[in-house]
């Protein structure tokens, strides 16, 4: 075959899938038609088959022309398969109806965990009374956590708050009560402070978990005595549980404070009258607390002749339980939906 021959061969071959591209109504036929012109064994590839009949220098005219009819057909092709999916989408949106009646889509929010909650609400309080929030850390070193708050290395009441070493010779604190004399380190009295946090400790069971929160509460003023404790802490019973709830003070045991006291509310279940929760009793225990031992804080390089202070521990579960009236502690740590979304 001689190349003008080839050439006009070409050029019919261009014309004839120019009009098979854009007679093709869909998708379909376009990709038969695609395959049918310019796939492997499509027509124009086939012109290469003709190339050993060609002299050689005519051959990379043929290459050329092969080439050109091939780009064409291509741009072509692209063209129409464009104008099908244009079409396609035009469609689509044109029988789409918009249905105002339908609802929205809420996004879900998120919301406070009760834990989270009952801490605001207690920090709350003594934030309008003029206390600061401090911060101590959950990995704390032995003297902190017991030798400075009088618990010498061989003391009985260390037992009551067994927990993990860590490698490095630190514990994972057993309350917040270490914050009181890092505090006391860091800033000149007075002091005013409460210092929330996560505590741990060998326990496990309906009503303690081996981590929970406690806040702390320092105070440290010239002249303070057991009725500024008596009274903070009463104002603090009442914006929690009401304003008519009593409170009433035990006398207790903490190597930290000297005296110290187990502080009780009248019951909030059965306003006194005896029940499962009170035991009976008509009180129920939310605090211990007392007066700042001299020697703790001596430890914190404050002069006990000068200086005197109270200080309280409260656990957070503990007040959320009573709050809402939980009587498993487990339920905070599930992450059950059906128990969280009663506090959002
Ligand atoms: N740290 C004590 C505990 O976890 C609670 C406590 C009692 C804290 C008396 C105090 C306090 O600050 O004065 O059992």
């Amino acid at each position: 075959m001689s190349s003008d021959l080839v050439w006009s061969k070409l050029q019919e071959l261009l014309a004839e899938g120019v009009q098979s591209f854009k007679d093709a109504k869909d998708e379909d036929a376009l990709t038969h038609a695609q395959k049918r012109f310019l796939g492997r064994k499509g027509s124009v590839q086939a012109y290469m088959q003709h190339m050993k009949e060609l002299a050689p220098e005519e051959r990379p005219k043929l290459g050329a022309l092969v080439n050109e009819v091939r780009t064409k057909l291509e741009k072509t092709f692209a063209d129409v398969e464009q104008k099908i999916r244009d079409a396609k989408l035009a469609a689509d949106l044109k029988q789409r109806k918009v249905d105002l009646t339908l609802p929205g889509r809420t996004p879900t929010l998120g919301a406070e965990h009760p834990l989270q909650k009952t801490q605001r609400q207690i920090e709350d309080i003594f934030l309008q009374m003029g206390f600061e929030i401090a911060q101590g850390p959950q990995s704390e070193w032995d003297y902190f956590n017991f030798e400075a708050l009088n618990f010498p290395a061989d003391h009985p009441a260390r037992d009551m708050q067994d927990t993990l070493m860590l490698e490095n010779g630190s514990l994972l604190r057993t309350h917040t009560s270490p914050v009181q004399v890092r505090t006391m380190l860091c800033y000149e009295p007075p002091i005013r402070i409460i210092a929330p946090g996560t505590v741990y400790r060998r326990d496990d069971d309906v009503t303690h978990s081996p981590m929970f929160h406690q806040i702390e509460g320092l105070h440290i003023e010239k002249g303070l005595n057991l009725t500024h404790l008596r009274g903070i802490l009463e104002l603090f019973a009442q914006s929690l549980f009401g304003k008519n709830t009593k409170i009433r003070l035990r006398p207790s045991f903490f190597p930290f404070t000297e005296p110290s006291v187990e502080v009780d509310i009248a019951c909030i279940f059965c306003g006194q009258k005896g029940c499962r929760l009170c035991k009976q009793t008509g009180w129920i225990e939310i605090l211990g607390a007392g007066m700042v031992d001299p020697n703790v804080l001596r430890e914190g390089h404050i002069d006990p002749e000068i200086w005197s202070g109270w200080a309280f521990g409260v656990g957070i579960e503990r007040v959320a339980m009573l709050l809402h009236g939980i009587s498993d502690i487990r339920l905070f740590f599930e992450s059950d939906l059906r128990f969280l979304k009663q506090f959002a």
